[in-house]
Formats: structure tokens, C-alpha cells, sequence
């Protein structure tokens, strides 16, 4: 669509940054904690960048105060960051430890002490070992009540300050990397039956959540943070145009529909009862599904790159752990499922050094789709930057980043004239951070983190970055100064 005038970002529009527990915190061991997947799995060799590890991270578990000061001189309105359900329940269930609720009450009240709104996400990947151990994590049923049991004691006892809750971040992501590609725990490959059940469980979990939350805090403004890669069509070729509604189907809306509509879509179980890999439901699980859908208040997006979809023949690519985590330009290899689509590079978009395309319009285009296929609010949970950064004489000049931000938020901004309900702009990260699989050399903070992969390298010193101080006026001008 074209505007002649912008109306602009409304007037309380949440301007904000994310992070999340395991990436950030460090204290793996600290105050009663205890053990994760990851805390396991980054100690199997080969599975990180550098064997690198969220043990010590960047240290936010000790230096919350000084991290919450920075984001106050900054400006910034929400701050988006996960609660580490082993630091609740050392045990996953069972005895609570109060050592942790207390980390998280003196953070969110050092945040509100500053007028910066705190948005919890519940769970961010970091799930205590001892279920894994107990009945293999999410690939049992049991799970879905003891994931309620925490979320219920974070409401009650946040619940009288924190008014957003996430519920799960990127379910697509954990799920697909843990059972289908191996790159996450449990590291499982290509088990689509488990992939799927696994899937609906951690969907009763969310939609359990939902409905506790509602129960206590009929207020509350509740959604999950979804990856979502809107898909365009490689050619007008007909196939290609179909293999990328099948990419939609299974890739998108399986996830985005639960969420809002509680359902699963037609044609992608079709297909999954075609393969035999259908989850299994248990009676009534598709009303409480519709329940907490209709209960939902927005859609949390997490958005860094849109695909291609292109028709892949039978015996063409599958899915494959070859991804690229060094920045190495040019190393990521073409993956897809056979017989319906695989995803090639886009000729048409930039990419940053992890192969990551660079499509600001895209943004506005995943708003677009939201809002025509579920008329929900929007909350742009993640999107930002993955780069090299250099310390120059005590500075770090990141001029990349900041266009990088500038061009998105210009697209969002047209997102907000389309009619979009978007209601807070999350940039990853706050500080820098481990990368999961790639180590902390690819860096998306405002504020640089004087750390390397070697846990006793730097001093974990701050320093804020240029796109700091400029994010400083956008967020002042309400988007207006870019
Ligand atoms: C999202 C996650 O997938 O993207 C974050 O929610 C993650 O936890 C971010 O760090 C960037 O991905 P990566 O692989 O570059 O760290």
C-alpha cells in the first residue's frame, strides 16, 4: 500500500530490547540452580561453536543492576528476558527454590524502578535436566502440567508487576533443531513422529498456561514469540507457487494457527496422516486449545530473514545440520523436504556473514500476514543483527547495525500505516550474548560485552556501542529520528 502521510508509531508504543536466561545470565551453578539440557549439551564435543558454554555467559546474573542502569540512561520502555525454570525448580517439579524467585523479583523490581515495563518470557529453551532424566522432557505428556505448575508460580508471584507474559520462544525453532536436525538437545535427527508430538505437547503447555494465567490475571497481555520466515514463491511457476503454500502450511501457520485459532491446519495434517506421523490427542486437548487461542492477546513474532520456496523434487535435499556457524560467508547449504519445497538462497537480498538474507520489507510483510489472517496485535519480539564488532580505542562503531535497525524500523512503521496493531519493537539483544551454536563473536547488543569464546577471556566490562546512543534518540522521538 502507499500512504501520502505516515501516521507514525502510536504514542505508547513499547520500544524495547531481548535476551534470554541461558544466553545472558551465567551463575549456571549458582544459588541452588540446577542442571539444564544445555547446561549437558554444550559439554558434548562438537556441538558448539568452540565448545563455547552459557556458564559464565555475560554475567547478567550478578550484574543485573548495572545492565538495568544502562537500558535507563538509554531510554528504553520494555525489556524482554526469560526466567530459567532450573533456577524455580531445581528439579524441573517438586521443591521450589526461593533463592531464584528472589533473582527475578529484584530484577523486575530494578526495571520498574525505572519505568521500564518487564515482558517475561516463560520458557526459552533452558528446560532442567532432571526431566529429561525423569521421562524424556517434552517427549512426554507430563511434561504439560509440570511446565503449568511453573508457569502458575511466575503469575503468582509476578503476576501484580508484570503485565506481559511469553509463553514459549520459538517453539519452531527448539523443536525442529532438538528432534529433526540435531543441533539442540535432546539432538535427535529426522524423528518426525516425536518432532510432532512433542510439538502438541509443548502446545498444551502453552494453552495450559493461557488459561492459568487468565484464571489469575484476567488482564494480563499473554502470546508465544513465534520464528516466523515469511516464504516467497522462487518463480511464478505454478510448483513453486505450491511449494511454497506447503511451506506455509508446515513451516508457519502449523504453529501461528494453534496460537490464534487453536487449530491445526487441513492440509498439513492431510499430509502428516500420509506419513503416519500425526501427533496423538487426547480428548478435549482441541477445546482447550480453542480456549486459550481465543484468549490470546497478540502474536509475538521473532523476525530476522524471510525463503525462498522453491518445488523439490522426491529425491531431492532433506534437512540437514550443515548450517553456518562460523560467519564464514557463503557456507550455508540448501535444505528442504523432498517431494514438497526446499529453500535457496535469495539473489535479490544481501546476507549477513552467517547467511542470514537481509529483508527489512519483510518485516512489514510478516505484519501484513498477521494481521489479514488473524486480526491480533503484534509484538516483534526479536529482530537484530549478528556481526563482528570491534573495540577501536575504547569504542565500538557499528554503523552496519544501526541501518541494519533504521531500515526495519522504517518497514515497521509502514507495518503501523497498513492497519497493523503493533504494539512493542524488541531488538535482539540488549548486551552481547552467547549464540547458542556460533560463540559470542557473532554479537547483536547495544552494548558491547568484553568477552571471547574462552571462558576466562575479558573483563565483561560494558561499553556501549554507537547504535546505543542512536537507538537512545529513536526511542525519544518515538521512531520519528531514524
Ligand atoms: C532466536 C532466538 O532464534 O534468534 C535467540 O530466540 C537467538 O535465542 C536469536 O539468539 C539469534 O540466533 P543466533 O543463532 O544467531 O544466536
Amino acid at each position: 500500500m502507499y500512504f501520502k502521510e505516515t501516521k507514525g508509531f502510536p504514542k505508547d508504543f513499547l520500544w524495547g530490547r531481548a535476551s534470554a536466561a541461558y544466553q545472558v545470565e551465567g551463575g549456571w551453578d549458582a544459588d541452588g540452580k540446577g542442571v539444564t539440557n544445555w547446561d549437558k549439551f554444550v559439554r558434548i564435543p562438537g556441538k558448539t561453536f568452540k565448545e563455547t558454554t552459557g556458564d559464565k555467559a555475560v554475567d547478567h546474573y550478578h550484574r543485573y543492576k548495572e545492565d538495568v542502569k544502562l537500558m535507563a540512561d538509554m531510554g528504553l520502555k520494555t525489556y524482554r528476558f526469560s526466567i530459567a525454570w532450573a533456577r524455580i525448580y531445581p528439579n524441573g517439579n517438586g521443591e521450589i527454590n526461593e533463592a531464584g524467585l528472589q533473582f527475578y523479583d529484584n530484577l523486575i523490581n530494578e526495571l520498574l524502578k525505572y519505568g521500564i515495563e518487564p515482558m517475561v518470557t516463560v520458557y526459552h529453551w533452558d528446560m532442567p535436566q532432571a526431566l529429561e532424566e525423569q521421562y524424556h522432557g517434552w517427549e512426554d505428556r507430563r511434561i504439560v502440567d509440570d511446565y503449568v505448575n511453573y508457569a502458575t508460580t511466575l503469575f503468582k508471584r509476578y503476576g501484580d508487576r508484570v503485565k506481559y507474559w511469553i509463553t514459549m520462544n520459538e517453539q519452531n525453532i527448539f523443536t525442529s533443531f532438538g528432534w529433526l536436525k540435531g543441533m539442540h538437545p535432546p539432538g535427535k535427527e529426522n524423528d518426525m513422529k516425536t518432532f510432532y508430538q512433542v510439538n502438541h505437547h509443548a502446545n498444551m503447555a502453552h494453552a495450559g498456561a493461557v488459561l492459568a494465567l487468565k484464571e489469575l490475571y484476567p488482564d494480563a497481555k499473554v502470546g508465544a514469540s513465534f520464528a516466523y520466515s515469511p516464504c516467497y514463491a522462487f518463480d511464478r511457476k505454478p510448483e513453486n507457487a505450491m511449494a511454497k503454500a506447503d511451506y506455509d502450511d508446515l513451516q508457519n501457520y502449523w504453529w501461528m494457527d494453534i496460537y490464534a485459532y487453536g487449530r491445526y491446519p487441513k492440509s498439513a495434517w492431510a499430509y502428516l496422516e500420509s506419513m503416519g506421523v500425526t501427533p496423538d490427542i487426547q480428548e478435549g486437548d482441541m477445546e482447550i486449545l480453542r480456549k486459550a487461542a481465543s484468549l490470546v492477546n497478540f502474536m509475538g513474532v521473532n523476525y530476522y530473514q524471510t525463503c525462498v520456496a522453491e518445488y523439490n523434487p522426491i529425491d531431492g535435499v532433506g534437512m540437514s545440520n550443515a548450517m553456518n556457524t562460523t560467519g564464514k560467508k557463503g557456507t550455508a547449504q540448501v535444505q528442504g523436504i523432498p517431494g514438497l519445497y526446499k529453500n535457496p538462497a535469495n539473489d535479490f537480498l544481501p546476507t549477513t556473514d552467517w547467511d542470514w538474507t537481509i529483508d527489512p520489507m519483510g518485516l512489514r510483510m510478516c505484519c501484513r500476514d498477521i494481521t489479514s489472517r488473524y486480526a491480533l496485535p503484534i509484538v516483534i519480539s526479536e529482530n537484530g543483527l549478528g556481526a563482528f564488532d570491534k573495540v577501536e580505542d575504547g569504542q565500538v562503531h557499528d554503523p552496519y547495525r544501526i541501518a541494519y535497525l533504521k531500515a526495519h524500523i522504517e518497514e515497521l512503521k509502514k507495518a503501523c500505516d497498513d492497519g497493523c496493531e503493533v504494539l512493542a519493537y524488541c531488538t535482539w539483544s540488549y548486551t552481547d550474548l552467547l549464540s547458542w551454536l556460533n560463540g559470542y563473536q557473532k554479537r547483536y547488543g547495544f552494548v558491547y560485552v568484553d568477552r571471547e569464546e574462552d571462558e576466562n577471556s575479558g573483563t565483561l566490562n560494558r561499553i556501549p556501542k554507537d547504535s546505543y546512543y542512536w537507538y537512545q534518540k529513536v526511542i525519544a522521538s518515538n521512531g520519528e529520528d531514524l
